[in-house]
């Protein structure tokens, strides 16, 4: 059994994402995306509210399971029985610190390999932060994330501003 778990943030799922996910899930018998509960990082969103948002952005792809996790990646993969990590390169900024996790991940377990997906050109621009950034201003986002996500989005915004106003 071939598995991969791709994890990130998610903070929120993009297109980007989205993307990866379904040719990831293409090359691989089960694909789980892990979904980092990171205290040092103060989200927009929950862990359980981005676990939620991937669970509907990916219900159409059968292979794909969606998982929270805390801790090291790596600890993480051996925890799911897989194989490979699955990331996304948007741009050659992205390169040094990918090559960095994927060293040391391997470094730590030589058992896990990371496989690198080379994101489509028309979503390379797209993060999260920006995603975030837009909205904030009240740009459009539907370019950038999948339509159950954009409403999500701006309310989660909304709220935050009148809760520091
Ligand atoms: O979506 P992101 O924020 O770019 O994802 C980064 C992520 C979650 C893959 C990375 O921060 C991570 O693996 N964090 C878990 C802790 C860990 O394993 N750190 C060592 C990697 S060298």
């Amino acid at each position: 059994m071939k598995r991969a778990v791709y994890p990130g943030s998610f903070d929120p799922v993009t297109k980007g994402h989205l993307d990866i996910i379904e040719r990831a899930a293409a090359l691989v018998d089960e694909l789980i995306v892990g979904v980092l509960n990171n205290n040092k990082k103060t989200p927009l969103f929950s862990v359980e509210e981005r676990v939620k948002m991937l669970e509907d952005v990916t219900g159409h792809i059968p292979n794909v399971r969606i998982e929270a996790f805390s801790g090291l990646s790596v600890e993480f993969v051996r925890q799911c029985g897989a194989q490979f990590i699955v990331r996304g390169l948007r741009a050659v900024t992205d390169f040094e610190y990918e090559l960095q996790m994927a060293q040391t991940n391997r470094s730590i377990d030589r058992g896990v390999d990371t496989l690198f997906f080379t994101t489509e050109l028309n979503y390379a621009y797209i993060s999260s932060t920006i995603v975030k950034e837009v909205a904030f201003y009240g740009g459009d986002i539907s370019g950038f994330v999948p339509p159950q996500v954009v409403d999500c989005v701006y309310n989660r915004i909304q709220a935050k501003k009148r809760e520091n106003n």
